[in-house]
């Protein structure tokens, strides 16, 4: 059994003190995002959060997919404090830096592929993304880029127009950039041509050789596939190994930039320091933030040097790669290296193996799915009819907070579990018990 003194809920959900900031925050912050429960934080350390109110959670969101080092580890408070104290900022847009010098040629050592690879830095996962779509069209030329169903890249323009997870996110903002062209992702439990991945033959990416090159799409125009290599927001879907192996292919047919999205995969979320290596992909460009530098804002976007060819003057950022997050994507990498991708690897596959149990047990969950410590759980009114049930999803999340314990949703109906690395068994078992007693009152 767990050995616990956390979670520990003191008062009613939100307390009297969250109610105080909840009235502000209607006042005075935009009302553009959406927040899944009530939870007003005051501190966090490792896997706890804790409120206003003192209450204290055990988080499984790592501020949605960033914190892989758990909260405020030791070495990253230590690594802030130093660089604070010696350089805060000096623009890499204008000056040399000699951090982003030496993170640059660390991610071009970890990122997969044997040549050297160069680096942009920016801050958001948005960016990015933002990043990679100009550099795709300024490397080839070309103009047309073919993107996911379920996708999300962001929620800046260019981001946004390859994202299709959610309508919200595109109402009233279209038109968005021309010539990004949606197909259906290897969501296998939910095929989009009805198959099954042991006889569908990846009609899903036959279906751009042989339909949409042949009839709306010239290949030649086609700068760039903009894919998230496990989709994050859209489900915590993990395609097959084949549909990237494909994938790929095809790009190398059609000399097409592969481009994968790894802001929420990358950085040992799912047992290896990229997705993209479970799947023996090298890609053209990857996208990296989230996890790079333990919360501080820092996002890259690493080309081979072949393809990040670009002049002088073409792209810059003020803020990219400030040394402060340099100095701890620096330390953040090394905790990763140092054993947390391992913990990420071994903790990700006992908690697999438990919700694949429940899986077995509770009717409401259809799908169990996920790669390391980026594991979700669809739940369905049916197993047999699939019907989403959004509503059912929502409940659960909510009582897993009223009892401590942070989860989020992510596509129409799924549940992630994406903890910190920092992750133990016990921990675990304080989770997993939590989520199954909320199924339990759920059923
Ligand atoms: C795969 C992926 N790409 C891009 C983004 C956008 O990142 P940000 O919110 O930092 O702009 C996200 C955010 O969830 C993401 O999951």
């Amino acid at each position: 059994m767990a050995i616990q003194n956390y979670p520990c809920i003191r008062t009613r959900l939100p307390g009297p003190n969250a109610i105080q900031y909840l009235e502000k925050e209607k006042k005075f912050i935009s009302p553009s995002s959406t927040k899944s429960y009530p939870l007003v934080i005051k501190s966090a350390k490792g896997m706890v959060v804790t409120d206003v109110d003192d209450n204290t959670f055990l988080d499984f969101t790592s501020g949605v997919a960033v914190c892989n080092t758990g909260h405020n580890h030791d070495q990253i408070v230590a690594s802030i404090s130093s660089q604070a104290n010696t350089l805060i900022h000096m623009s890499g847009a204008d000056f040399y830096n000699p951090l982003q010098i030496q993170l640059a040629e660390k991610l071009s050592a970890i990122c997969p592929g044997s040549g050297v690879k160069r680096t942009f830095f920016g801050n958001s996962g948005a960016e990015a993304v933002e990043t990679a779509f100009k550099l795709a069209r300024y490397h080839t030329k070309r103009s047309i880029v073919i993107a996911f169903y379920n996708a999300f890249h962001g929620r800046t323009m260019g981001a946004l127009s390859l994202t299709a997870s959610k309508l919200n996110q595109r109402k009233h903002f279209l038109p968005l950039i021309p010539e990004v062209i949606h197909i259906p992702y290897a969501y296998c439990y939910r095929c989009h041509y009805g198959l099954t991945p042991d006889k569908c033959n990846m009609a899903c990416v036959t279906w751009i050789r042989k339909e949409l090159f042949k009839t709306k799409v010239p290949p030649e125009d086609v700068a760039a596939i903009f894919v998230e290599v496990i989709q994050g927001e859209g489900g915590y879907v993990v395609p097959p190994k084949e549909f990237h192996k494909a994938l790929y292919q095809l790009t190398r047919d059609y000399n097409i930039l592969y481009v994968a999205d790894e802001v929420q995969s990358g950085m040992g979320r799912t047992g290896r320091m990229f997705a993209s290596e479970h799947f023996d992909i090298v890609p053209d460009i990857i996208t990296i933030a989230k996890g790079i530098a333990s919360g501080l804002p820092l996002s890259a976007t690493v080309a081979s040097e072949e393809v990040m060819d670009w002049v002088p003057g073409s792209h810059a950022s003020t803020f990219g790669g400030n040394p402060v997050s340099c100095q701890v994507a620096l330390a953040t990498i090394k905790l990763l290296e140092d054993g947390l991708i391992d913990n990420a690897a071994k903790q990700g596959a006992y908690i697999m193996n438990e919700l694949k149990r429940l899986e077995r047990t509770y009717p409401i969950i259809g799908d169990v799915r996920g790669l390391g410590l980026m594991l979700a759980a669809e739940i369905v009114k049916d197993k047999e009819t699939k019907e989403y049930a959004p509503e059912v999803r929502d409940s659960i999340i909510q009582r897993a907070f009223s009892k401590g314990l942070l989860l989020l949703s992510c596509g129409r109906s799924a549940i992630r579990f994406c903890p910190p690395l920092i992750l133990s068994k016990n921990d675990a078992d304080i989770a997993l018990s939590i989520f199954e007693e909320c199924l339990k009152e759920t059923v």
